[in-house]
């Protein structure tokens, strides 16, 4: 297992995968269960932008987004100790994934179309790339994107199927010592 004597930024973990595909939900979780620091990059990039993604994709576009995302996820360098929910397409964009893992461990967080459907039905408006997608098209949608974002997703350290995961998980995976 490649990360598990990796340094430098043996503690720092970016969770990487589709939207809705529960970095965030995980993330906080394994942030309490190991004592680590636990960050957004959405949120982060909000409040440096003081507006909403949506607003900065409807505002200023989808470009100036990844250059803000690009920007904020390097700011993590003078930090440790963390894990980091990066945005879906934070690993897909600019040289991020190979900075990502030369600072640290990224962890793909593997999920089905129909789960990360079935997890974004509720929670589209905050999500502009899905927010005009019809209902009867989300699945298809996710689909296509999911395979051209896979070639990135898959260069991860490890890749974790969303359905095995549990609190204890990440624990187990940084191992005794950390
Ligand atoms: C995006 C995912 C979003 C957010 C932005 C773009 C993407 O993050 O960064 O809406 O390109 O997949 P989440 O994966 O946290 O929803």
């Amino acid at each position: 297992m490649e990360g598990t004597t990796k340094r430098p930024g043996r503690n720092r973990i970016f969770l990487v995968g589709f939207m809705g595909s529960g970095k965030t939900h995980w993330g906080k979780i394994w942030a309490e269960v190991t004592g680590l620091d636990f960050y957004d990059l959405d949120e982060e990039i909000e409040s440096k932008a003081g507006m909403s993604v949506s607003a900065i994709f409807e505002t200023h576009g989808e470009g100036n987004f990844r250059e803000l995302e690009k920007t904020e996820l390097r700011e993590f360098e003078k930090k440790e100790n963390f894990i980091l929910a990066c945005g879906g397409g934070t690993p897909c964009f600019s040289d991020n994934l190979a900075w990502m893992k030369s600072a640290g461990r990224v962890l793909y967080l593997k999920a089905a179309a129909e789960t990360i459907a079935s997890h974004l039905k509720e929670e589209r408006q905050k999500r502009p790339l899905i927010s005009q997608v019809p209902d009867g098209g989300l699945l298809a949608f996710i689909g296509e994107k999911l395979r051209e974002r896979e070639s990135y997703y898959n260069q991860a350290d490890q890749i974790l199927e969303v359905s095995q995961l549990g609190p204890g998980s990440l624990d187990h995976i940084l191992g005794p010592g950390r």
